[in-house]
């Protein structure tokens, strides 16, 4: 018999409440959404269930304070945690958020024991790592969400200087979610063009520098984290998951040796499909993408070093 399938999301702030939204929209699957403050994910996922007639859509969205209701769920989101508040780095939310992370993960993971864990908690590249140590699934089924956001970011920017579509453009970004992550201008196009013929290295020089704040452009803005781009790249991570898409998408993976790394969760480019990390991709990368790349894993590194995991 055929079943939907089941999404757990865990936190619902604007982030997670976002991430379910999309998920109904897109009716990827039945939608639990998880919270220890009680009322909120009742009320929010109520809420986007009642859409559910005007937006046309089969799927059930629930809301839970219990992880006994997440059982048998396909993939597990993982948003809870602080967010970070202005002035804050995401590293400042390192110890609060990895004793949230590592509790989630473990009883999330017990009752869905096949499920894929997605991560979006920050710092999002050690929070991977964390959810991994705490749920013990292999290393290809917990993955973290930050390359999808920070190449859309780093394509909505190129589309706008190009004044073109951004559905055309592809870009993508490695390295740790944070200022030091690498957007790699050389492997990325536009309608196949690569953008190096389309643009000056100066406007790309400011792209570049853009996209590696654009999460701390947006919490200037609005004095808290981005949460819209973030629902989004989540979703397209499930999705391709739940139907085995095979997308290359740039992901939050543990190396074992790919770029020369041991025993670290990390953004790289990544064919994600049912079984999570189905394959890292290895790009030749020149001696000052390297160094980039490098200097971006000692930000992820540092942290992780710091927890005792
Ligand atoms: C950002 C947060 C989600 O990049 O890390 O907006």
């Amino acid at each position: 018999m055929f079943k939907r399938f089941k999404i757990t999301v865990v936190g619902s702030g604007a982030t997670g409440a976002t991430t379910a939204h999309l998920l109904a929209l897109k009716e990827l699957g039945d939608v639990v959404l998880v919270d220890v403050v009680e009322g909120i994910p009742q009320g929010k996922a109520l809420d986007m269930w009642e859409s559910g007639p005007i937006e046309r859509f089969s799927v059930k969205l629930i809301g839970t304070n219990q992880y006994d209701e997440t059982a048998g769920s396909d993939v597990i989101v993982i948003t809870a945690g602080m967010p970070r508040k202005p002035g804050m780095s995401r590293d400042d939310l390192l110890k609060t958020n990895a004793d949230i992370v590592y509790q989630v993960a473990e009883k999330s993971s017990r009752l869905s024991p096949e499920a894929v864990i997605i991560v979006l908690s920050n710092p999002a590249d050690v929070m991977a790592y964390v959810a991994q140590k705490a749920s013990k699934f292999p290393h290809h089924r917990v993955m973290g969400q930050a390359g999808v956001l920070d190449s859309a970011r780093f394509r909505t920017f190129l589309a706008a200087a190009l004044n073109i579509s951004a559905k055309d453009v592809t870009a993508f970004v490695m390295g740790g979610h944070g200022d030091a992550m690498v957007p790699l201008v050389r492997y990325s196009s536009a309608g196949g063009i690569p953008v190096e013929a389309l643009l000056s290295k100066e406007v790309l020089d400011g792209i570049v520098a853009r996209t590696r704040t654009g999460g701390g452009e947006v919490l200037a803005l609005m004095k808290a984290s981005a949460y819209y781009a973030p629902g989004s790249s989540l979703a397209e991570m499930v999705k391709a998951v739940l139907f085995d898409e095979r997308r290359i998408l740039p992901t939050i993976s543990y190396l074992n040796g790919e770029y020369g790394e041991q025993d670290l969760y990390v953004g790289v480019p990544a064919i994600v499909g049912g079984n999570g990390v189905e394959k890292v991709l290895e790009v030749d990368l020149t001696a000052e993408e390297r160094e980039a790349f490098r200097n971006s894993i000692k930000s992820v590194r540092d942290p992780l070093s710091l927890l005792a995991y």
